[in-house]
C-alpha cells in the first residue's frame, strides 16, 4: 500500500501551537502524523495525544512516531469526544489542539475504502470502519430531496438535482453498489460538454457523500467549544480547513467564542453572564503559499484559522 501525504500548512500550524517543551498537546486528526511528529520533536518532558477514527491512520502514526512513543498517546477516537478522552487519561486541560481536516492522501489510496472516485470499490467512504452509515446507504437510501441538498450544500455542485435524479432512476432497476457504478451516473447526468471543462465530474458529488457519511460539519461545529473547554489559559486552537462550509464554521464559532456580552443591545446592563473565551490570533486566514500549492496541490483550498483560550 502506498501512503505519503505531505502535511499542509506545516510551519504554519506547529508555530501556531506556541509549543513549549513541557507542554501537552493534541493532534486531533493525526493521519499520517505529518503534523505530530513536528509536534513531537519539539517536546522534551512534554506529550502528545494523537486521536484518529480510522484505525489504519493511527497504526501508521504509531510507525512515524515510534521513535518518541514514551511521549505519545495513540487513541482511536473521533475529536469530538475530546473532553472524555482526556477525562479517562486523567488529564484536565491541554496546551494546544490541531486540527487537519479531512481526507488523507493515504485514505485516497487505500482502494476498499471507496473514497476514490478513480478506483472501483464498493461504496463505503467510512473513515471510521466501526461506524454504521456508510456511501452505500446514503447513496441507496436517502431521498432524492436528501441526495440533492448534500450535493448542492456540500459539494457546490451546479448539477445536484440531475444528479439526484439520475441516482433514483438507477436506483430503482437496481442497487448502486460500486463507486464506479456511481461515476457512470454522475456522468450521464452531467451534459457533456460541461463534463470536459476542468476537474473531474465526480469531485464534488463524492466530496458531499463523504462529507455526509463522516458527518464532517456537525462534528466540527460541536467540537470547537469543547476543545476550548479543555485548553489552558494561553493554549491555542490552530484549524486546517479544505472547505468554505468548514471554514465559515471555524470563523463563526470562533466569533461567538470571543463575545463578551451577548445581550440585545437596548438592555441597559447585562445579564447574559456570557464571557469572552477565545481570542482570535487571525483576523484572516492563513493560506498557503504558491509555492506550497505547487508542490502539493492537495493544499490549493486550505486556510489555517488559530484562536487562543482566555
Ligand atoms: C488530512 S488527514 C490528517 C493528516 C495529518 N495531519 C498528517 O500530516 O499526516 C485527516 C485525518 O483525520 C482523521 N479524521 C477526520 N475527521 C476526524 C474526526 N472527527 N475524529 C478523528 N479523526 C478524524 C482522518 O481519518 C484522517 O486520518
Amino acid at each position: 500500500m502506498k501512503f505519503e501525504h505531505k502535511p499542509v500548512l506545516l510551519k504554519e500550524a506547529v508555530e501556531g501551537l506556541n509549543i513549549r517543551e513541557d507542554g501537552i498537546y493534541v493532534d486531533g486528526t493525526v493521519g499520517g502524523a505529518g503534523h505530530s511528529i513536528e509536534i513531537v520533536n519539539k517536546l522534551t518532558t512534554g506529550k502528545l495525544i494523537g486521536i484518529d477514527q480510522d484505525i489504519n491512520a493511527l497504526n501508521k502514526a504509531k510507525d512515524v512516531l515510534e521513535d518518541h512513543l514514551d511521549k505519545v498517546i495513540l487513541i482511536h477516537d473521533n475529536y469530538v469526544n475530546i473532553e472524555n478522552i482526556l477525562l479517562n487519561l486523567g488529564i484536565e486541560k491541554v496546551d494546544g489542539v490541531l486540527l487537519d481536516l479531512g481526507v488523507s492522501s493515504h485514505q485516497l489510496d487505500e482502494r476498499e475504502r471507496g473514497f476514490s472516485y478513480q478506483k472501483d470499490a464498493p461504496l463505503d467512504m467510512r473513515m471510521d470502519n466501526t461506524q454504521k452509515l456508510s456511501a452505500w446507504d446514503v447513496v441507496n437510501t436517502y431521498s432524492e430531496r436528501d441526495l440533492e441538498r448534500i450535493i448542492w450544500e456540500y459539494g457546490e455542485e451546479r448539477w445536484a438535482k440531475r444528479i439526484a435524479q439520475f441516482i433514483i432512476d438507477e436506483r430503482r432497476k437496481k442497487s448502486i453498489d460500486t463507486t464506479l457504478q456511481l461515476v457512470e451516473i454522475i456522468k450521464n447526468a452531467i451534459p457533456k460538454k460541461v463534463r470536459m471543462e476542468g476537474h473531474h465530474p465526480a469531485k464534488k458529488t463524492f466530496q458531499a457523500i463523504r462529507i455526509e457519511v463522516n458527518k464532517e460539519l456537525e462534528v466540527l461545529k460541536l467540537a470547537i467549544p469543547s476543545i476550548n473547554k479543555m485548553l489552558n489559559k494561553g493554549g491555542r486552537l490552530c484549524i486546517i480547513t479544505f472547505h468554505s462550509l468548514e471554514d465559515r464554521i471555524v470563523k463563526e464559532t470562533f466569533k461567538e467564542l470571543n463575545k463578551d456580552c451577548i445581550c440585545p443591545p437596548e438592555f441597559p446592563i447585562c445579564i447574559c453572564d456570557k464571557k469572552r473565551e477565545l481570542k482570535i490570533i487571525t483576523k484572516k486566514p492563513i493560506i498557503p503559499t504558491e509555492k506550497e500549492i505547487a508542490e502539493n496541490p492537495r493544499a490549493r483550498s486550505a486556510k489555517l484559522r488559530i484562536g487562543e483560550r482566555i
